[in-house]
């Protein structure tokens, strides 16, 4: 149950309450990438310790982070050890272990977002499946067991489909566009094995997400932001989206009706695709910091970063309001700068106003791989996307 007590606020009724957490109390963290860094970095900056688990050594997080614990997402004594030396813990990627997070909850750890959350997040069938069931507006779906099943359903969604695993997909990593008959079978082998479901292409004008913040006791909306995406990876976000108050209400209603569903605390980021009617379909929920919310560190009161680190610690959420438009770019590895690189042009960059960048600390990169972002605060969005536009083509990566 919830009420309506400020524009974007709601005060909820649950009495689930988290621990408060001071520093310097310690935090872990699952997953070393770059959103696991920038939460580290305001983790660090309140006073807290943190601690990631990553396969990886020195991973973007684990650089910056007082330790990092390296070993595999599915290796159940490195998540005890994790649980050990922590007083909460949390995730920065979806594609970790659910049951083994659900083991940490029945001993007695602490863990935000829980396990049921992303148990249910991290297969995009059974995602999708929930959103339904709540009577949200999700593309046709359905799963597909084999060949002719696939041939059956692409032919009832008019030949124009996505093929997607329901695991593991990230940076569309997972997703095959089909838009023929002849795709059809090397698309389904390309997944052999793998659990995948089939749903309609969706003709939309225009791709937005919002972040959506939720503790024990209130739940706040960032702006809806619009995102651009080449090759199924997410080029730039401009803030705020350009959107009639009409579909803004929809986003706002939808989201809470997701989060209210989900009934959980943490950062939440909703993708939307809105088609030529304005209406509005939900593509995938997050249950974790986004890459399209990365502009709140520098654009908003309190970025989605601290957010989660005041939640994870039961701590009062922070003001989610726009300090001004802008746009983030994305800063990604092309075919010259495969392996070891170097970046280059940051001068010319720093010499535009209000222009950010930052550097995820990769050691290498690969064609489109995402190795840091820039961004660009200005008086219109327009004014942003335009700046940003000229502080991305001053960047340069060399490969060595
Ligand atoms: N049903 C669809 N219709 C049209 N385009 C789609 C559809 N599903 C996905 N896409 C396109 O592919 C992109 C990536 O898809 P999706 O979000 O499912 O994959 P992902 O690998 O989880 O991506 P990310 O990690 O960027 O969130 C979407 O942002 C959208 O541009
Ligand atoms: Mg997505």
């Amino acid at each position: 149950m919830a009420f309506f007590i400020e524009k974007m606020g709601w005060c909820l009724m649950n009495v689930n309450k988290i621990n408060k957490l001071f520093p310097p109390a310690t935090i872990g963290v699952i997953g070393g990438g770059q959103l696991g860094r920038m939460f580290v970095f305001e983790a660090k900056r309140m006073g807290y310790h943190v601690i990631v688990l990553d396969p990886k050594p020195n991973s973007p997080a684990g650089q910056v982070a007082d330790e990092q614990i390296v070993a595999g997402f599915d290796d159940i004594s490195a998540y005890f050890e994790l649980a050990k030396k922590t007083d909460v813990i949390t995730f920065e990627f979806e594609h970790i272990n659910a049951k083994i997070l659900e083991s940490l909850e029945n001993s007695g750890y602490r863990v935000v977002p829980s396990s049921r959350t992303l148990g249910v997040i991290q297969n995009k069938f059974n995602q999708k499946t929930m959103l339904k069931r709540i009577g949200v507006n999700v593309p046709e779906f359905s799963e597909v067991n084999n060949l002719d099943e696939l041939t059956n359903l692409f032919q009832y969604l008019d030949q124009k489909a996505i093929l997607k695993s329901s695991f593991n997909g990230y940076d569309g990593k997972g997703n095959i566009v089909i838009k023929s008959k002849i795709e059809l079978e090397p698309a389904y082998q390309m997944f052999s094995g793998e659990e995948v479901f089939i749903e309609e292409l969706i003709d939309f004008t225009k791709e937005v997400s919002i972040v959506v913040v939720k503790n024990d006791t209130e739940v706040s909306f960032y702006p809806v932001v619009e995102n651009v995406h080449q090759n199924s990876i997410l080029i730039k976000t401009l803030v705020p989206a350009r959107l009639t108050d009409d579909v803004l209400k929809k986003i706002h209603d939808t989201s809470l009706m997701i989060v209210e569903e989900l009934d959980d605390y943490g950062v939440f980021c909703i993708e939307f695709f809105v088609d030529n009617d304005s209406e509005i379909i939900v593509n995938e929920i997050a249950p974790r910091p986004h890459n399209s919310g990365h502009y709140t560190i520098e654009g908003c009161i309190t970025s989605q970063y601290e957010q989660l680190v005041r939640i994870v610690c039961g701590m009062p959420l922070g003001s989610t309001h726009l300090r001004q438009p802008c746009a983030m770019y994305n800063i990604l590895g092309n075919e010259e700068s495969k392996g070891k690189y170097s970046v280059s042009g940051l001068d010319s960059l720093f010499s535009i106003k209000d222009c950010h960048c930052h550097i995820y600390g990769k050691p290498d990169t690969n064609n489109l791989k995402k190795i840091g972002h820039i961004t660009i605060l200005g008086e219109t969005v327009e004014e942003a996307e335009d700046k940003g536009r000229i502080a991305l083509n001053s960047i340069r990566l060399k490969g060595e």
